[in-house]
């Protein structure tokens, strides 16, 4: 048994249990499809067993270098884009108290570059770094990605004068194919230490990799709980396709059918703003695996109740093509009860003795009611706590079913060819060699504009 509940209880005035249950022959062909390897992108599935087999070795290797990392640098820079951080993110800003983020308590620091190609952020990172004793992750599948590795040429560069070459060495950690790439050259150069990104696993895949794992260590996450977490999922999901028994299967069908029917807008709802990175870590996961040939639900996501104050009100009354998932955790953190005031000038004494978990419980509960009155169809996912189980849990339900969701629609969930679009105009603008012929043709072009 999972500690993940996956529940369509506000659903049920849209689609009825027995439509639901109608997907269950396209599930069992998708399941087999993915459990047997034998679908699209199947030489990318190395995901599904990562939880299964703890290499202690791995593991042991990565403590080992995440306590080294932790006893000399009070910052760790992790850089990457996509798949290559936002697992990590998510699950260190997750489990990260917030103040101890901005405030600088946290040890280590972690915060990131490589994601963007602002020069005012990276600026402002060196900066920082300055007058920080700091070491670096650098994650890159690929090796040749052009944001990391100008973050890392601008950052490698500053702890090389900052260190010496020597000690800047034993600093850096890279991340990456295990033979061909610049960042393996760089490596094998230098003498970093590294870890391999399974060539079997794609970016947003690869959370439970060294990709994640390494980050969320230095970080101070027990990555052991993480994937015990993440392995009791994957033996729900893999034992049946069952709708009623396989949370996974039974999410993956429901917003297929919603999709069919009209709902073109996913949006992922969370009440802890703890949970903000795990919907952008979420949104790629589906947005980069789902969008393709005119075909995908875009997924959106909103920190409630913040955004009731800006997204209610198109959620409510807006164009009727969303649904919404709701992240619901069971047991906070800490206790805080609302206290009684003599005086009672806010009016609030009404609340008083209640602790604001429950009265967050109740804008949950009054918000799906509101919203599935205004035709909006709401799931509910519930997770005990915001701890590393549940969130190891959290992070296979929806690799399972995005994978699950990609082959009902038939296309190829493991693939990214729209990504390249952007990089090729980038490339031919900024003249890189090999783009001859495509630099040409876009300055024409702009110069047509
Ligand atoms: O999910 C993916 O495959 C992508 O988001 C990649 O992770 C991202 O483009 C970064 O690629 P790389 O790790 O090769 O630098």
């Amino acid at each position: 048994m999972t500690s993940l509940r996956f529940r369509y209880d506000h659903l049920l005035g849209f689609l009825s249990e027995e439509e639901i249950f109608l997907m269950q022959n396209e599930i069992d062909v998708s399941h087999s499809l993915l459990v047997e390897k034998a679908g699209k992108g199947n030489e990318f599935l190395g995901w599904i067993d990562l939880p299964a087999h703890s290499d202690d070795f791995l593991l042991n290797r990565i403590e080992t270098d995440s306590r080294l990392f932790r006893d000399k640098a009070g910052v760790v820079v992790i850089i990457g884009i996509g798949g290559s951080y936002l697992g990590a993110r998510a699950v260190i800003e997750a489990l990260s108290p917030p103040f101890a983020k901005s405030g600088g308590n946290a040890n280590p620091l972690i915060v990131y570059a490589g994601h963007n190609l602002s020069q005012d952020y990276h600026a402002e990172l060196l900066q920082f770094l300055d007058t920080k004793e700091y070491a670096i992750v650098v994650i890159s599948k690929s090796g040749t990605t052009t944001e990391p590795a100008l973050a890392f040429r601008l950052l490698k560069k500053h702890i090389e004068m900052k260190y010496g070459k020597e000690e800047a060495a034993n600093r850096i950690i890279a991340v990456t194919d295990g033979s061909k790439g610049a960042l393996r050259s760089l490596t094998e150069k230098h003498g970093y230490k590294s870890y391999v990104v399974p060539d079997d696993t794609g970016g947003r895949f690869s959370v439970l990799s060294p990709v994640g794992l390494l980050p969320l260590a230095i970080a101070g996450c027990d990555i052991k709980k993480l994937l015990r977490g993440a392995a009791q999922m994957r033996k729900a999901c893999l034992a049946t396709s069952s709708l009623q028994d396989n949370p996974a299967a039974c999410y993956a069908a429901i917003r297929s059918s919603l999709y069919r029917l009209g709902h073109q807008v996913e949006i992922l709802v969370n009440y802890e703003p703890a949970l903000h990175y795990f919907a952008e870590w979420w949104k790629q996961l589906f947005g980069e695996s789902e969008g393709k040939e005119n075909e995908g639900l875009f997924p959106a996501a909103v920190d409630f109740t913040s955004d009731l104050h800006s997204m209610g009100q198109y959620i409510q009354q807006g164009q009727r093509i969303l649904f919404e998932t709701v992240i619901h955790v069971e047991k906070p953190g800490h206790l805080l009860t609302i206290p009684f005031d003599d005086a009672d000038l806010d009016g609030m004494n009404y609340l008083a003795g209640k602790s604001l978990h429950e009265v967050n419980a109740m804008a949950a509960l009054g918000t799906t009611l509101a919203h599935t009155d205004g035709e909006v169809p709401n799931l509910d996912i519930l997770i005990p706590a915001i701890d590393e189980y549940s969130l190891g849990e959290l992070v296979y339900f929806f690799e399972f079913a995005c994978a699950l969701s990609g082959y009902l629609t038939g296309i190829n969930p493991f693939n990214q060819p729209g990504v390249e679009a952007y990089k090729n105009n980038m490339f031919a603008l900024l003249a890189k060699p090999g783009y001859e012929e495509e630099t040409e043709a876009i300055r024409e072009r702009i110069n047509e504009e």
